[in-house]
């Protein structure tokens, strides 16, 4: 995608077609006014008229009849500026993307002050502009014979801005590797898991780690072996696709201090293994490396922003299969940390896999934990579709992720962790922990397991079964796999600051 930033006039944008955002206001100012000129005050006709309209993420397309050297003009509603936040202004955008990608226009300018206010300058409605574009027009492949070519229209964006050129050209490159990011999550959730094996997915985060000068490291199966992390292992017992555990280290500061750990569970199809899922439970258990994919979409945010901080990104990853050697219900077995644990449900794999991830984070100097998980059913009971699920053992941590989160437009919703839910994974009798201790506060009781394994590191755990996918398309982007939580982790790194011990 080629942007271009030019001072031009609005009535000079020679493209095909000309976005203009218009606030809730009696009369048009500003630019809008000098627009209306053009149009010898029809403008201001039809917005009395309702043919144009103001009202929050409404479009309103018109032909300009050579009034201007635009084509078409595509108004996007914005509501009351006062009302306007960064997250409306990115759906009302995303809709606007997609409206565009209908046109088949493969140019078009956008008037980027007019959709700025007080509250989100230009360099704000750029960055907003990019990640809601890139978002929203994606599309997944897929593997049919015919129509396998991505419809892919538009290639130059025109920025018409009176605002610092160089702020505005920055922003609008952090908002589209924003939008990347989240778009190559979506890819890996949508591609099945025969073809995104462990395997494939390591291979994947060298990929990665090339092309941004990661450190990175594939553990195989052996190394797992003699490093212990006989929770992983256990998942992985009963496939014959190969475990990777899969770390990319960003360093961003002169010391390796103040790292933080993310770790994402990438389990790439789960069966339930012997507590196997009912036939209609199981359709859909490729996007069980969400929380994996989340972590790699926000590594690549991280790897083009270059932020000043720390970063180990952990990945725990196999499929959840059954066989002869799959592990079974009753075993008992040995994680990493050396905690053992009863396995009551090998549908609960994530987190054991996650135990080990956890394990080998802090292995690796991480002392800030943030795991992502597709973890439980229970957390759609609980908070629904559109809502991702949170645990923490420290406010404050959580407080910087509710931050990140709240900027991402990704909602997240703590659900209460007490000491009596602590004690309800250490109730095996004959291990230190077990990992399914019945229904009663399901997701509750997946993120409390994976707390065990934090040892007194400020930890959150994100539980996003729920936020992973979705069945009915949106305004940032079409059904299926979202993406959700790269950006929230790429804005929780990029913002943090270490806690006062
Ligand atoms: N991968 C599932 C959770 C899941 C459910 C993700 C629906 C996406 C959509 C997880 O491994 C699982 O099966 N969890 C069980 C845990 C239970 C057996 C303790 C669950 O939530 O039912
Ligand atoms: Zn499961
Ligand atoms: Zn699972």
């Amino acid at each position: 995608m080629n942007f271009t930033i030019n001072q031009k006039h609005i009535t000079e944008a020679a493209k095909e077609c000309l976005v203009v955002g218009v606030y809730h206001q009696p009369q048009f100012d500003g630019e809008l006014k000098e627009l209306d000129h053009s149009f010898e005050g029809y403008l201001t006709s039809l917005v009395k008229d309702g043919d144009i309209s103001s009202k929050s993420k409404k479009l309103s397309k018109i032909h300009t009849f050579g009034k201007i050297s635009s084509k078409r003009i595509l108004f996007v509603g914005l509501g009351k500026k006062k009302e306007l936040t960064f997250d409306l202004l990115k759906e009302a955008m995303g809709l606007a993307s997609k409206e565009l990608k209908n046109m088949k226009v493969s140019s078009f300018s956008v008037a980027l002050d007019t959709f700025s206010s007080e509250e989100l300058p230009a360099a704000d409605s750029a960055h907003a502009f990019t990640e809601a574009f890139t978002m929203a027009t994606y599309q997944f492949e897929g593997y049919k014979q015919k129509s396998n070519e991505p419809e892919i229209y538009v290639d130059s964006i025109e920025f018409l801005t009176g605002e610092d050129e160089k702020e505005v050209k920055t922003a609008l490159e952090v908002g589209a590797a924003f939008g990347r990011g989240v778009n190559s999550a979506r890819t890996l959730v949508n591609t099945p898991g025969n073809l995104l094996t462990s395997t494939k997915m390591a291979e994947y985060a060298l990929e990665l780690a090339e092309r941004y000068d990661f450190e990175a490291e594939i553990l195989d199966k052996e190394e797992m072996e003699n490093l212990g992390m006989g929770a992983l292992l256990a998942v992985n017992q009963g496939s014959v696709e190969p475990p990777k555990m899969i770390v990319l280290k960003y360093s961003g500061k002169d010391e390796w201090k103040d790292v933080i750990g993310l770790v994402g569970k990438g389990i790439t199809f789960d069966t339930g293994g012997y507590s196997i899922k009912p036939k209609d439970g199981i359709v859909g258990m490729k996007t069980d490396m969400g929380g994996a994919a989340a972590v790699l979409g926000a590594m690549e945010i991280i790897g083009e922003t270059k932020p000043e901080q720390n970063v180990v990104a952990v990945i725990p990853s196999t499929d959840n299969m059954v066989s002869g050697s799959a592990f079974k219900p009753d075993d008992v077995i040995t994680a990493m940390s050396g905690k053992t644990i009863e396995v009551l449900n090998t549908d609960a794999e994530g987190r054991l896999a996650l135990a080990d991830g956890m394990s080998y984070a802090k292995h690796h100097g991480a002392n800030y934990l943030v795991d992502v998980a597709t973890l439980t059913g229970g957390v759609i009971v609980a908070l629904g579709e559109d809502k991702t699920g949170a645990l923490t053992n420290n406010e404050a941590f959580f407080e910087q992720v509710l931050e990140a989160s709240g900027e991402s437009g990704e909602f997240i919703w703590q659900l209460p962790y007490t000491e009596h839910d602590k004690k309800r994974v250490r109730s095996s009798k004959i291990a230190d922990l077990n990992n399914s201790p019945g229904r009663a506060g399901h997701a509750i009781m997946g993120g409390a397991f994976v707390g065990e394994f934090a040892e007194g590191l400020p930890w959150v755990h994100l539980d996003i079964a729920g936020t992973a996918t979705t069945k009915s398309s949106y305004d940032l982007g079409p059904s299926g796999a979202t993406g959700v939580m790269a950006r929230t982790l790429a804005l929780l790194v990029e913002r943090f600051e270490p806690l006062e011990k």
